[in-house]
């Protein structure tokens, strides 16, 4: 018998991380530290999940990892790659190869079936899809049936449906999603953390999430929680009422401050 599950483990190599990072936005009066020195690490194979007060900086640490954003001082890398080290083009060439990702708005074409959205990223990037993986994605996400239709055609939970699985087609090295299930009702949102969670469990996907909801945050395998744009705790195995408890904390905190 070989012990696969514990090998992974002690081989977990970082998806993404973090160091010292910062960000501010404004000078003077104005001045908001949205981001202040923070440290992560996001394992690769590992389903982390981002939570904290609005304001608290988790949109803005999400697009600062993901290179969406610039940010102030510290650094950030993905895989083995230094963010700062890169020219705007080159940052534009990591995010496509290398970072999928899944808005609260589903974000797809509506002139292009779900299909073609779903492969769309690739196509920009000249790439071809592996077609049995593409094929093990779309079954994953129970799409076989609805192809070729366009967006407008789609349930709100098919059309988020259609983003995770353009997310996951690339295989990318890491997928973000900010507030992902934000959209939908609590079933379609828990199908989606179910898928979501499958491809960090069964495919080997990484997996950061911004989210409010201790139930989707419930999914990860950890919870990170931010506090005026520092890392204050953080969750191993989450229940959604460990996470509930702990948000609840921030409250009684704001009340009274
Ligand atoms: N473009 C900007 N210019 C100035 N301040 C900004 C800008 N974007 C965000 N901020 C500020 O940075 C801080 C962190 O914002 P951020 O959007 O990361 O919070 P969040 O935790 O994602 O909140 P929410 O849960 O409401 O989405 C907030 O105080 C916000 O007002
Ligand atoms: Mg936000």
């Amino acid at each position: 018998m070989t012990t696969t599950h514990t090998v992974h483990r002690a081989a977990t190599a970082v998806a993404a991380r973090a160091t010292e990072l910062s960000k501010v936005y404004g000078e003077g009066e104005t001045q908001v530290v949205a981001l202040d020195r923070v440290t992560v690490d996001f394992p690769q194979g590992e389903f982390t999940a981002i939570m904290g007060p609005s304001g608290s900086g988790k949109s803005t640490l999400m697009h600062c990892v993901a290179g969406l954003d610039s940010f102030s001082s510290g650094s950030v890398r993905i895989g083995d790659t230094e963010l700062s080290t890169l020219k705007d083009r080159q940052l534009t060439q990591l995010r496509r190869d290398k970072i999928g990702f899944i808005f609260q708005a589903f974000n797809l074409l509506p002139t292009l079936t779900a299909l073609e959205n779903i492969t769309l990223p690739m196509d920009i990037a000249g790439r071809k899809p592996d077609a049995a993986w593409l094929q093990r994605v779309i079954d994953m996400v129970g799409l076989s049936d609805r192809l070729k239709h366009r967006p407008t055609e789609l349930s709100g939970g098919q059309q988020q449906r259609v983003a995770v699985a353009r997310a996951l087609a690339s295989r990318p090295e890491i997928i973000f999603g900010d507030e992902p299930t934000g959209n939908l009702d609590s079933r379609s949102g828990a199908e989606v953390l179910g898928f979501l969670r499958n491809s960090v469990r069964e495919l080997g996907q990484t997996v950061v999430m911004v989210t409010h909801d201790p139930v989707a945050a419930s999914y990860a395998d950890r919870v990170i929680f931010l506090a005026d744009g520092a890392v204050v705790d953080q969750m191993i195995n989450p229940t959604a009422d460990g996470v509930l408890d702990r948000m609840k904390a921030f409250d009684a905190k704001g009340r009274t401050s």
